[in-house]
């Protein structure tokens, strides 16, 4: 029917742009567990049964393919659903490789082994769960020799994005990045690994300094999946627009997604 779009609250909406601006005739069902949201402070066991269970949610709307625009989610529980089997017909897929072949220098799926790359100092931000997994470290070490990658687990940020406190949040990034400095004083390239941080793409600009070329997922991701529906147009689906799904309260949801995309967005319950 449609491309399904998971993520634990509203930071995959940033991703859901970017898909709508690079393929605008895509149907999209997009899902948001807010209900759990943040999933970034949260058990591996926990995160796997809860995006299991969205995922699912959108295979049984139709959803062949979904894309789990959520980093935590990615890391922590993406290959263990693959190593656990998905239905015939139905995939699912992460938002890392988009990015790590960004950094590296590499056309899609490009699996040659790992060459030295012109970006040598790399800052990770993400959630506690993503930093902690390693899973940026996993993947980056498949493709690239020496690169040196420091790490700053964001805590309370996307609690606070998602509770619309955007003075807190810019507080918050603010010292992360300070924090990251301290351990890493001039990185070359920042990666934002969390899908809501690109809400807060200026600010993480601003306060690593014009020097630092900051990685945003979303662009890339549309672009991969561009990439990834052109050469499997039967997972497109056949639906038109976009439908949001919410496990949280939908006025709610609705309120905050029309504040961060400046256009109206009408959650229904999942
Ligand atoms: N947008 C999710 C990510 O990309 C946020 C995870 C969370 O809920 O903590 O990691």
């Amino acid at each position: 029917m449609a491309v399904g779009i998971f993520d634990s609250g509203l930071g995959g909406l940033t991703v859901l742009d970017a898909i709508a601006a690079r393929l605008p005739d895509q149907s999209v069902v997009y899902m948001g567990d807010n209900a759990h949201a943040p999933y970034g402070v949260r058990t591996a066991d926990d995160i796997y049964a809860l995006t299991r269970e969205g995922v699912e949610r959108l295979w049984a709307e139709g959803c062949d393919l979904v894309v789990l625009a959520c980093n935590t989610a990615s890391a922590v529980a993406l290959r263990r659903m693959q190593e656990a089997g998905v239905p015939q017909g139905k995939r699912v897929l992460g938002v890392f490789v988009p990015l790590i072949e960004a950094l590296t220098e590499r056309e899609w799926g490009d699996n040659s082994p790992p060459r030295e790359v012109a970006t040598r100092h790399v800052a990770l931000f993400a959630t506690p769960a993503t930093v902690s997994s390693r899973a940026f470290q996993r993947e980056l070490a498949f493709r690239a020799i020496g690169v040196d990658v420091e790490t700053q687990a964001c805590g309370g940020v996307v609690d606070a994005i998602e509770d619309g406190d955007m003075i807190l949040a810019e507080a918050l990034v603010r010292s992360h990045v300070d924090a990251l400095r301290r351990k890493m004083p001039q990185p070359q390239a920042a990666v934002l690994g969390c899908t809501h941080y690109p809400l807060l793409q200026d600010v993480f600009q601003q306060a690593l300094g014009p020097d630092v070329t900051v990685l945003s997922q979303p662009a890339l991701v549309a672009d991969s999946l561009g990439h990834y529906l052109a050469r499997h147009p039967a997972m497109a689906g056949q639906g038109c627009g976009i439908s949001y799904l919410t496990t949280g309260d939908p006025a709610r949801v609705s309120d905050r997604a029309t504040q961060f995309l400046r256009r109206p967005v009408s959650f229904a319950a999942a």
